[in-house]
């Protein structure tokens, strides 16, 4: 791909944009003016198009249906104080796009095309960016296989596509979680590590269970012993004990390596918190929570940004903890959340200006 990357770009005849009321969204229902796409044909990325966001015309025998040969990524806009509008590290989620590409035999998508094409998408819809606290303009750019044809091979021809999602806190209350000891998510060598979009497919029977049993979400455990803590179902995890922050390691492939997850072991690190990224068992929780050690639980994701954890339920034990008391979640979530809305100078060059 050249420098001068062609766009096509077709606007829309009339925003909805004043049909939304920008005070009260949920995460991910709604979707701005524009979208962009493009076709990975004969080896190469073309017909890379913003137009009105609109339905897709497939075939039946779309082979992304079928095998599922498709992937995403989460990223999110904001304004600074005086309305600028910024990307958090869009490149990270590029070079992590492009892993999961190739873990799924799938096309690499170059960086201009991810990283420029939402770049001009963004511009064309920056007044879809809320301003309000917790509140950001959410990326979804996605892959998928394209060809039509129900033998199971890569396809050759793919399709890449940014839709823009103004967006509210995708988990606005302290959560409760099951640690989850029957189903499991990844295994190493399996596509854990990934952004597929099975992974999440696969992940709504052990969630729906969990629900049942009055929880938000599962923490995944590994799965041959059931007993290290692996993530949340759509966010790492990190458990501060003591003054340490503890969260699993990405050697073993089995968890997705976060960029807030990233952010945050840069952030801790800077107030002096020591962490460790290795494996964490639940006997070790457990023997931490019965001596009464401080204990703060929190996940961490793009679309969760850093999400409370209040309960633990682990067999027929409930572990829950004072969130009152907490001091490193709390001072985290607000630097971060500082950086991203310009409060606080972005010294890591995430902000990435549009
Ligand atoms: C994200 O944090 O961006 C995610 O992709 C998680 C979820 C919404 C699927």
């Amino acid at each position: 791909m050249t420098a001068a990357m062609d766009i096509s770009v077709t606007r829309v005849e009339r925003s909805k944009l004043q049909d939304l009321d920008m005070e009260n969204l949920p995460f991910g229902k709604y979707f701005t003016d524009h979208m962009l796409e493009a076709d990975f044909e004969n080896g190469e990325w073309k017909n890379i198009e913003i137009k009105p966001y609109q339905p897709l015309l497939l075939s039946p025998s779309v082979a992304a249906l079928h095998y599922g040969q498709a992937i995403f990524e989460g990223i999110k806009a904001y304004k600074d104080r005086e309305g600028h509008p910024f990307i958090f590290r869009p490149q990270d989620n590029h070079k992590r796009f492009n892993i999961s590409a190739e873990r799924m035999q799938m096309p690499a998508v170059p960086e201009e095309l991810f990283v420029e094409g939402m770049r001009r998408l963004i511009s064309l819809d920056q007044a879809w960016i809320p301003m309000k606290n917790d509140f950001s303009l959410y990326i979804r750019p996605f892959m998928f296989s394209s060809d039509e044809l129900i033998g199971v091979r890569p396809s050759d021809t793919y399709k890449f596509m940014i839709i823009l999602s103004p967006s509210g806190p995708y988990y606005a209350a302290p959560m409760r979680i099951y640690v989850e000891e029957k189903y499991v998510r990844a295994v190493p060598g399996g596509v854990g590590y990934a952004k597929a979009a099975g992974n999440y497919g696969a992940a709504m029977y052990a969630t729906a269970e969990a629900k049942k049993k009055g929880y938000d979400q599962v923490l995944w455990m590994d799965a041959f012993e059931h007993k290290y803590v692996q993530e949340c179902g759509t966010m790492n995890v990190f458990f501060i004990i003591g003054n340490t922050a503890i969260t699993p390691g990405l050697e073993q492939g089995t968890i997705l390596g976060g960029v807030t997850r990233n952010s945050v072991i840069t952030l801790l690190n800077e107030m002096g918190v020591t962490v460790e990224e290795r494996d964490l068992s639940i006997d070790e929780i457990v023997a931490a929570y019965k001596a009464g050690e401080h204990m703060e639980v929190f996940g961490t994701g793009t679309a969760a940004t850093i999400s409370p954890i209040k309960e633990l339920g682990y067999k027929d034990m409930s572990m829950t903890f004072d969130l009152d008391k907490w001091k490193i979640a709390p001072a985290i979530k607000k630097t971060i959340t500082d950086i991203r809305e310009g409060r606080q100078a972005d010294t890591h060059g995430w902000m990435y200006k549009i």
